[in-house]
């Protein structure tokens, strides 16, 4: 449901209220790469999820963060720095993976199979965080496999695709939890093929979260945080940019003389009206960040003991460096 039109005179400059606010309330601004460009442009801080979770729990002088991502970015940040004011600028910013495995249904998992290790993907939600042993982003996600007692049988969720690759990746024994990104599972392998022979010279670039027969064509696969690194560093000179497209602008920033060409979608508009975008990530606008920072609201609250709960499979991930 599209949130009511915020109060806002027409006439403010946004960009200068929301500079003036940010110092006013002390305020760290982190955004995630799937942000509209000139959300990405404000921030004091960009990054994949790993990073800005980092990001959160290192926040010292500030009295505020201003988390511009989804819900579970921003509930995350409030559970690895507790003391701080957390804002989001859209409380309706959403996940289809983390509203797929609530804690109630992974409770229910894992009674299925005590054995088993517990590994989940940031991407869900505190509740879920707190029933899991560890956590994992696909930035560290094969290092936390890895850092898995061996022989324990691991249970990963929510994103079979991510888990499937793992699978694939360290040969340990996975069972997966049906999830999957709506936007990353609308990728057309058809169209990535023609478009790959349409561009014989184009490297095809994927994140993980996309499905396997997917991830088959593709010459590198990394976070958001990876390709981003993969197109700097890469000597070729021409992409196809496999995940939300929103990470397109911070690419053309970094290597200005790369060509890169989002990648086409199946039409599949019952999810995501068959797009690259994400619809969650791009609920924050300006106006919303406006409003979250005058007014300290929608902030992320849960209680102590809950929050204490989901730090600890957190921090096992943090500590892994
Ligand atoms: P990363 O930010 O870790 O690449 O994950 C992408 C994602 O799921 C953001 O929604
Ligand atoms: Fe969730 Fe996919 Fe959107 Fe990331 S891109 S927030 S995984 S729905």
């Amino acid at each position: 449901m599209p949130s009511a039109a915020p109060p806002i005179d027409p006439s403010l400059d946004l960009f200068a209220a929301i500079d003036r606010l940010r110092h006013e309330r002390k305020a760290l601004i982190l955004a995630h790469y799937y942000q509209d460009p000139d959300i990405q442009d404000l921030a004091d801080h960009l990054g994949d999820s790993l990073e800005l979770a980092k990001r959160a729990r290192d926040a010292r002088d500030a009295e505020v963060i201003l988390f511009c991502g989804v819900h579970f970015m921003a509930e995350t940040a409030k559970i690895v720095n507790p003391g701080k004011i957390v804002v989001i600028p859209d409380l309706e910013a959403g996940c289809s993976l983390a509203e797929q495995c609530p804690a109630d249904a992974l409770r229910a998992w894992k009674a299925r199979h005590p054995d088993h290790y517990v590994v989940m993907y940031i991407n869900c939600s505190a509740a879920t965080k707190a029933e899991s042993d560890i956590i994992c982003t696909s930035s560290n996600a094969e290092r936390v496999i890895r850092a898995v007692p061996e022989g324990r049988p691991i249970l990963f969720g929510p994103d079979k695709n991510l888990g499937a690759f793992l699978a694939k990746k360290t040969g340990r024994k996975m069972d997966l939890w049906p999830g999957a990104c709506m936007v990353h599972e609308t990728f057309s392998a058809l169209k990535i093929a023609a478009l790959k022979a349409r561009h014989p010279d184009a490297q095809f670039i994927a994140h993980p979260e996309c499905e396997d027969h997917v991830l088959a064509l593709a010459d590198f696969i990394g976070s958001t945080s990876k390709l981003l690194e993969f197109v700097q560093r890469d000597a070729g000179t021409k992409y196809i940019v496999g995940t939300e497209m929103g990470i397109l602008h911070t690419m053309k920033k970094a290597a200005p003389h790369k060509e890169l060409i989002p990648v086409p979608f199946e039409d599949r508009s019952a999810a995501c009206q068959g797009c690259n975008q994400c619809p969650h990530m791009k609920r924050n606008t300006l106006e919303k960040i406006y409003l979250a920072l005058r007014d300290l609201e929608p902030r992320i609250e849960m209680p102590a003991e809950l929050a204490a709960r989901a730090r600890v499979p957190l921090e096992r991930m943090l500590a892994l460096g």
